[in-house]
């Protein structure tokens, strides 16, 4: 699905120069569920975003589904990101006005999907994430598990792929956490892949390969072993 081959990505200039990620060879298949670990400042959410296509290597070559992604214009980036994949934040990112409901519609308003497609849409999203009692709430009043699961929900809307996740559950407490990794390995087993950035041993668990940055490196791949 994914496969990168010496990837660097340099912040800065000069003095105030780093080298978040050097030499980076990965190779993600369909259906992999990957954990991604490491120190703070390692370089796991500059690679996410690479591999997410919300930004580019400095040097290096990345292919997402065999199509090398430098060169792509901005449209074209956006497109594979609306198209192929979904993304779960530590912080939600929800809109506080916007009831459950509105907030997982919203990329579906944007798509341009009927009314009626919409609904139908969300309300089995929010069944899969167990939240559809919730459909009128804000996020205000809503627990944090439960604002995850609207953000996950609201991932799902285009049925991406790739699902990636930077530090999901580290907002949450060991309980709310554990739903959230219920409904990746639901989300696994039902053929997605998966790569989560995660500080959670349960998620490291879990994960069927877990890798390892440090210093910008792959210090381990499990998958290597
Ligand atoms: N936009 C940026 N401009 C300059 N330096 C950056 C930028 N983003 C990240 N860095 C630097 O790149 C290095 C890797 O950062 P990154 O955010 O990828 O680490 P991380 O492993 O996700 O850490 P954490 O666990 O704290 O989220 C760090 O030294 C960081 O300070
Ligand atoms: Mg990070």
């Amino acid at each position: 699905m994914i496969k990168m081959e010496k990837i660097n990505k340099t912040y800065g200039t000069g003095s105030s120069r780093v080298e978040a990620i050097k030499e980076i060879d990965l190779e993600i298949k369909e259906n992999e569920f990957v954990g991604l670990i490491g120190p703070s400042g390692s370089g796991k959410s500059t690679l996410m975003n690479i591999i997410g296509c919300l930004d580019m290597p400095t040097s290096g070559d990345y292919f997402f589904e065999g199509e090398k992604v430098q060169g792509f214009s901005s449209n074209q980036l956006a497109e594979i990101r609306n198209r192929k994949i979904g993304f779960v934040f530590q912080n939600f990112n929800l809109l506080p006005y916007a009831t459950t409901f509105e907030n997982v519609e919203l990329p579906m308003i944007f798509k341009g999907a009927s009314s009626r497609a919409r609904r139908a849409k969300v309300m089995e999203l929010l069944e899969r994430v167990n939240l559809a009692a919730r459909a009128h709430h804000r996020p205000s009043e809503l627990s944090g598990g439960e604002m995850q699961r609207v953000a996950i929900a609201r991932a799902l809307t285009n049925d991406p792929r790739l699902i990636l996740a930077d530090e999901p559950t580290g907002n949450l407490d060991t309980k709310s956490g554990q739903e959230i990794l219920r409904i990746f390995e639901e989300l696994w087993s039902q053929g997605h892949t998966l790569v989560i950035i995660t500080h959670n041993p349960y998620i490291a668990d879990c994960a069927r390969r877990v890798v390892k940055l440090r210093d910008g490196l792959v210090e381990e791949d499990s998958a290597r072993m």
